[in-house]
């Protein structure tokens, strides 16, 4: 008898032992102070088209320097720069020519250091984007390395053998055509993921190693609080060159559709990754990651077995899902199943304005305000992207020789390039809205005249001015900053609801992502809080902004409800 307590003590001890081993081992979001970049708010800027100084058409950093002011008031702590690099501008400065250096269209290193030094003291911190994965053909690095077959740097590049009268293998280039081009005077092929103009550098080779984690190490000296990583699947292939496999049908370019299974997510990128976290790591540097993957769990190994990896890889997987709460729900759902500390993205310079995409041809302001609801208030990292705050719209060329982004050219009409989602920023309703006393470079929706900073700063109800209450609302709240994410009505159609909740604080927030009315009942004694009293945050519904119950709601279509709950 005896014998049988101390042995069911011994289990119930062992089970305790493993049940707080369990909770140590689960990350809760409230154990530990977050590094800056988790409560921080990222902002992309696309340098050709955020503010021009000079006129020339084509923005720059003293342009950006000049609206610090309008960045620091709309709630941004870091701006992330697209490349503006020396360049041949094939590729709008995603093919360098020198990685150390700022191109002239957009200023100088002392424009730089300026708009260094005006950020810090607007709280503002600067990113810059590094292309890892290829330089510009232009490259001091590949002029030598195409000089010759002996050159002190032809294995910085990919350089093979071609086989039967073409090239080495299948692998096709991300922006059409053979990723193999033929070079007639050392006699060999070259590999590019991307253009012809954008050569694929070789890190297996440690010298070239070397000099990437050189540079970013040059770029935090000068104070930049880290980089986005651009492509950083792309980095490795397959060194017995083992031809991809095909997939039926082509794509929008006409080429066979492949499996990128030896041209993509090699194991060898982590290494990569891990080295350059450990100079990032010196300098309290974030590392952000362009991590388009097939599903969530693929985020996961980028953080990093032992968190050694990328601090924020991109979940750009949400710019692909429809506006709609069940199909949001379970990609949150993946998301916290990770166990990592999200990064949300709804826009870039790659894809089809926001507005556009997730709206459905009618109510496109309010969703994107709704939109703006749900991803500033998830759990995570939001990274913005410029002008999305107005409801900035895709203007897509109308005829092919206006395209100037050549995979545009390439592939019209079914790819018509993504000058569309980089038009100038649409800064007020005077002409060229404000961008530019010349010519703007790229050309502006006649939207901007309601679309624009001027005019929505003096609406209330402007999509600008609702960016503009959730920012600040996230800012000081301390669940909307650090709580768990809890998803609540799991089978609700239409409308989106969740927690976020520490322990001390809880905010409710509701989505009706549907066109019509919805009434939904929240019982929250099993989350331990009170339904009632609550007090609203933000609201879109004006009949709302006194509500003091969520037990239950009348929503109108579309409308945002947030608000904060007390604890039992
Ligand atoms: C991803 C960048 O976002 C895109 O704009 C660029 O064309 C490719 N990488 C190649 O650098
Ligand atoms: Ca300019």
């Amino acid at each position: 008898m005896h014998g049988r307590f101390s042995a069911t003590v011994l289990i119930l001890l062992i089970l305790l032992v493993a049940l707080r081993a369990t909770r140590a081992q689960r990350k809760s979001p409230d154990a530990a102070p977050h590094p800056w970049y988790q409560h921080a708010v990222f902002y992309e800027i696309y340098p050709r088209s955020f503010m021009d100084s000079n006129g020339d058409g084509i923005g720059d950093l003293n342009g950006i320097a000049a609206k610090l002011d309008y960045l620091k008031a709309l709630g941004v702590d870091a701006i992330w720069i697209a490349p503006c690099f020396p360049s041949p501008q094939v590729d709008f400065g995603y093919d360098v020519s020198d990685y150390e250096n700022i191109d002239p269209m957009y200023g100088t290193l002392a424009d730089f250091d300026r708009l260094q030094k005006l950020g810090a003291e607007h709280g503002i911190k600067i990113i810059l984007d590094l292309v890892v994965n290829h330089t510009s053909d232009q490259h001091p690095w590949f002029l030598d390395s195409r000089s010759s077959r002996t050159a002190p740097k032809r294995d910085w590049y990919i350089w093979r053998d071609g086989k039967d009268d073409g090239p080495p293998n299948n692998w096709i280039s991300n922006f059409g055509g053979s990723a193999w081009q033929w070079d007639n005077a050392t006699k060999q092929y070259y590999y590019h993921y991307f253009y012809v103009q954008q050569p694929d550098l070789n890190w297996r080779n440690p010298a070239v190693v070397e000099a990437m984690f050189g540079t970013t190490e040059w770029w935090y000296k000068r104070g930049v609080a880290g980089f986005r990583l651009d492509a950083v699947d792309s980095l490795y292939e397959d060194s017995a060159l083992k031809d991809n496999p095909v997939l039926p049908g082509t794509n929008d370019f006409g080429d066979p559709k492949i499996e990128n299974k030896y041209t993509q997510a090699l194991p060898e990128v982590h290494t990569a990754l891990q080295g350059l976290r450990t100079v990032a790591n010196k300098y309290n540097a974030v590392l952000i990651g362009e991590t388009w993957t097939d599903n969530v769990a693929q985020l996961k190994p980028y953080y990093g077995v032992a968190n050694d990896e990328l601090q924020m890889p991109m979940d750009l997987l949400l710019t692909k899902l429809k506006f709609s709460a069940p199909v949001f729900r379970e990609h949150i759902d993946a998301v916290e199943a990770i166990g990592e500390w999200p990064v949300f993205v709804i826009g870039n310079h790659d894809i089809v304005r926001s507005w556009n995409r997730y709206g459905d041809g009618q109510h496109n302001d309010q969703i994107a305000k709704a939109m703006a609801a749900m991803f500033l208030t998830l759990r995570g990292t939001p990274i913005m992207y410029y002008g999305d705050e107005l409801g900035m719209q895709n203007n897509d060329p109308a005829r092919r020789e206006d395209v100037k982004d050549p995979i545009g050219r390439l592939g019209w009409p079914k790819e018509k390039g993504r000058d569309g989602e980089r038009t100038p920023m649409q800064w007020s309703n005077d002409a060229n809205a404000g961008f530019t006393s010349g010519t703007p470079w790229n050309a502006i929706p006649e939207t901007y005249k309601t679309y624009n900073v001027a005019d929505e700063l003096k609406d209330p109800n402007s999509i600008l001015n609702w960016y503009k209450q959730l920012l600040a609302l996230r800012r000081s709240n301390p669940a909307l900053l650090d709580g768990d994410y809890l998803a609540l009505n799991e089978n609700d159609p239409n409308v989106l609801s969740y927690l976020r909740k520490t322990k001390n604080d809880a905010v409710i927030v509701v989505i009706n992502m549907s066109a019509a009315p919805r009434t939904v009942n929240f019982k929250l004694s099993k989350q331990r809080l009170n339904a009632k009293p609550a007090q609203t945050l933000l609201t879109t519904q004006p009949s709302l902004r006194t509500n003091s119950s969520a037990a239950q709601l009348s929503l109108e279509p579309f409308a945002v409800y947030i608000a904060a709950l007390n604890k039992k």
